[in-house]
């Protein structure tokens, strides 16, 4: 199943893509991901993203097809992908579009998670990571037992530095601007399903997995 994964900053992408790839046992390709992880290595990618990043601009639209389109060619994508956070500009949108029309491969589904602006201030304002196993946790949703360590290895927890209040507003308006027009995009293609990605964690996952085996019986 080849899948694209859209919804606003905080919608709980990276959260499902998780849960989502493991019960279709396709890879979660999430851009935002090979962007922090290039920054951490301090790769020429890595430093050239930062400053986008940081001031919750997007990435130039040749930089991240030619990690997408690198990623894609890899042997764990043959039976499928999920992609988190890609496409985000109409430019990227057509891109992706003719690589996998190239390969004879076209994205089954789009699936769009839907949550109001207030919920995603919420979500992403109480966002902590943990800077070695990079499980994700949240201050009030999803607590660690330990304030400022990660249940899972202990690991030190630490705030994205695109999770502060001015960059969360410049982000929204981001989306707003570039990437929400590409839901009607999809939705004229017939490869839209949306639902609504507010509520526990696990019940969203099940709508989402519904939605998605829906799509694929059409
Ligand atoms: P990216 O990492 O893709 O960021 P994003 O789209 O802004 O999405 P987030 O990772 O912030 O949120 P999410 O939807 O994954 O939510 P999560 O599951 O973590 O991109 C970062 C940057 O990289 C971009 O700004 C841009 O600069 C660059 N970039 C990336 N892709 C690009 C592209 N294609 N083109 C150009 N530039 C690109 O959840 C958030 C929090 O909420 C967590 O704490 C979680 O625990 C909690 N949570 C999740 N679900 C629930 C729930 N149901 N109830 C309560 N809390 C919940």
């Amino acid at each position: 199943m080849r899948v694209v994964l859209v919804g606003a900053p905080g919608a709980g992408k990276g959260t499902q893509a998780k849960f989502i790839s493991q019960h279709f046992a396709i890879p979660s390709i999430s851009t935002g991901e090979m962007f922090r992880a290039n920054l951490a290595a301090e790769t020429e990618l890595g430093k050239a993203a930062k400053r986008y990043m940081d001031a919750g601009d997007l990435v130039p639209d040749e930089v991240t097809i030619g990690i997408v389109s690198d990623r894609l060619v890899q042997r764990d994508t043959g039976n499928g992908f999920l992609l988190d956070g890609f496409p985000r500009t109409p430019p990227q949108a057509e891109a992706l579009s003719k690589l996998l029309a190239d390969r004879g491969t076209p994205l089954d589904v789009v699936l769009e998670l839907q949550v109001d602006s207030n919920e995603v201030v919420r979500r992403l304002s109480g966002r902590r990571t943990c800077r070695t196993c990079e499980h994700v946790w949240h201050l009030d949703f999803d607590p660690p037992r330990e304030p400022g360590t990660c249940d899972v290895d202990g690991g030190e927890l630490f705030q994205r530095d695109d999770d502060l209040p001015e960059t969360i507003l410049r982000r929204l308006d981001v989306y707003a601007e570039q990437t929400a027009p590409l839901v009607d995009y999809y939705r004229d293609a017939g490869l839209l399903q949306s639902i609504t990605a507010q509520g526990e964690v696990d019940e969203i996952t099940q709508l989402a997995i519904e939605a998605l085996e829906s799509a694929l019986r059409r």
